[in-house]
């Protein structure tokens, strides 16, 4: 698609300015999504209408505004060109998703770690997505390995909403259970021990909520999978970093630790994650 877009900007833009555009370009079912740079804002319109004339699939096409943020991870969209609306339906891995890109956080730059982590699943296995969005990993997951059960926690009341539609869309309802509220809670309440698979895809916050992803584990142990934003550096250093940050030694012993870079966030910032899998310690 990038090889597309730079031809279809090349007589509009400089190489340096396609360079940025395409850079913080996302496509969301219908919709294009743009960061365009302060220098370029003049050209915003230009490049919108480029953009909804010559790529087929584009309906609607929205700047972001704002850097994403807040409790439920949402960015301001300005809209630009096209049909405004936010709602569409976006396809990743053979499942179909509603998506409200002004209501709920998702990212289409994280589908080939979401197939990874599909790829990990065994059949039969309990997994909590303690941060789920819209139900991404777990309806693919679900979709993937028939014999799996998922729990999906958003306190984004529309991210639950969708959570329960998408289920439905992908015919895995009977085994994705969607929960509403704070993650720490819903584990402590509803499902604590019941795990052998948490996923912790909110980096920003995924350190301080790990003490409820141990909590999630079954009695035997399980592995948790930790997501998080840290400096560029090779990921040995990032392990030797933030595993005694995790507190694991009084009640599990670390099995297997492995890590690798999901994507660059920013300027030598990058997304990793961390697979770490624990096994309980007899008392
Ligand atoms: C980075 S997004 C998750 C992306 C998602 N896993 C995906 O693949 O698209 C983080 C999500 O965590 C949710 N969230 C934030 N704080 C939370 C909390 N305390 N408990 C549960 N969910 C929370 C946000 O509403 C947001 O949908």
């Amino acid at each position: 698609m990038s090889r597309l877009i730079k031809k279809i900007l090349a007589d509009k833009l400089s190489p340096e300015e396609l360079k940025e555009v395409i850079s913080g370009f996302d496509i969301i079912g219908d919709i294009a999504i743009l960061k365009i740079p302060d220098k370029l804002l003049s050209k915003k319109y230009l490049i919108a209408k480029t953009l909804l004339d010559n790529v087929k699939n584009i309906r609607c096409v929205f700047r972001q505004v704002s850097p994403i943020s807040g409790e439920y991870r949402l960015m301001e969209l300005e809209h630009l060109a096209g049909e405004d609306r936010t709602f569409t339906e976006y396809r990743e891995s053979g499942c179909r998703f509603y998506v409200d890109i002004a209501k709920v956080y998702f990212s289409p730059r994280l589908s080939g770690e979401r197939l990874r982590i599909a790829n990990l699943v065994k059949d039969n296995e309990v997994i909590v997505n303690m941060f789920a969005g819209i139900g991404t990993f777990s309806i693919i997951i679900a979709k993937k390995r028939k014999t799996t059960k998922h729990y999906a926690i958003d306190v984004n009341p529309d991210a639950y909403q969708l959570i329960l539609k998408n289920a439905y869309l992908n015919k895995v309802e009977d085994r994705v259970t969607a929960f509403l509220g704070d993650a720490g809670r819903i584990i402590e309440y509803y499902l604590s021990g019941c795990a052998d698979r948490v996923l912790m895809p909110y980096p920003e916050r995924a350190l301080e909520y790990f003490p409820f992803a141990l909590k999630a584990l079954k009695e035997d142990g399980g592995t948790v999978h930790v997501y998080l934003h840290v400096k560029s550096k090779p990921i040995k250093e990032v392990i030797d970093e933030i595993l005694p940050k995790l507190d694991i030694e009084k009640k599990f012993a670390v099995e297997d630790v492995s890590g690798r870079v999901v994507r660059e966030v920013g300027p030598r910032l990058d997304q990793v994650v961390l697979d770490i899998r624990l096994r309980r310690l007899k008392n």
